[in-house]
C-alpha cells in the first residue's frame, strides 16, 4: 500500500527527528534558572537580539551596549548576559525564575552574519516545584479546618 516503505507513523518520527536537530532544546524546571545558549567564533559584530517567539523582545545588544528599552515586560529584570564573555563571542543569556509560559522558541539573531539560534525552551514544574505546591495545598485545607 505505502510504496515508498513509509508507515505514517515513521513519517511522523522522522518529521519530528528532522524538526528536532535544527533546534537546541533546552529544558529548565519552574523556579529555575537557564542558560541560553549563542554563541559564535566571529568576534567583529556588535549586536545581537535575542527574540521569544520570533516577535517579543528578550534581551538586545546594540553596538556592543545592553539595550533593555524595547524588552517584553514578562522578561524584564529576569534576564541576564555575560558582558565580559562578549569579547569572546559568547552572546548566551540566564533566565531566571522561569515559569511555564516562558517554554517556546527562543532566536539569537546576529544580523552582521545573518547567524540565527533557535532554542525550544520547555519549563516542567519540577519535583521540589510539586512538593511546596503539595504542602501549600495541605496549609490551606488545614487552615479551613482550624477556621
Ligand atoms: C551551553 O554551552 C556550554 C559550552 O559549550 C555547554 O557546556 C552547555 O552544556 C550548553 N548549555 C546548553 C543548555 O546547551
Ligand atoms: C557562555 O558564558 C556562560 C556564562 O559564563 C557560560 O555558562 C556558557 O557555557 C558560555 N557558552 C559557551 C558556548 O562558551
Ligand atoms: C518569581 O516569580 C514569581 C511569580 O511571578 C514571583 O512571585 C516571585 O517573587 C519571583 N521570585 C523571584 C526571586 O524573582
Amino acid at each position: 500500500m505505502y510504496k515508498n516503505g513509509c508507515l505514517p507513523l515513521s513519517c511522523l518520527l522522522l518529521l519530528l527527528l528532522m524538526h528536532q536537530v535544527s533546534l537546541q532544546d533546552v529544558s529548565a524546571f519552574t523556579g529555575g534558572a537557564v542558560i541560553l545558549n549563542c554563541s559564535t567564533t566571529d568576534l567583529s559584530l556588535v549586536s545581537v537580539y535575542w527574540r521569544y517567539r520570533d516577535s517579543k523582545t528578550v534581551y538586545n545588544i546594540i553596538n556592543g551596549k545592553e539595550q533593555l528599552g524595547e524588552q517584553e515586560a514578562a522578561f524584564g529584570g529576569r534576564v541576564k548576559s555575560f558582558p565580559e564573555e562578549w569579547k569572546k563571542g559568547n552572546f548566551s543569556i540566564i533566565l531566571n525564575n522561569v515559569t511555564e509560559s516562558d517554554s517556546g522558541l527562543y532566536t539569537c539573531f546576529i544580523p552582521i552574519l545573518s547567524h540565527n539560534t533557535k532554542l525550544q525552551l520547555t519549563v516542567t514544574t519540577g519535583v521540589y516545584a510539586l512538593f511546596l505546591h503539595i504542602i501549600d495545598i495541605v496549609c490551606s485545607l488545614k487552615g479551613q479546618y482550624i477556621r
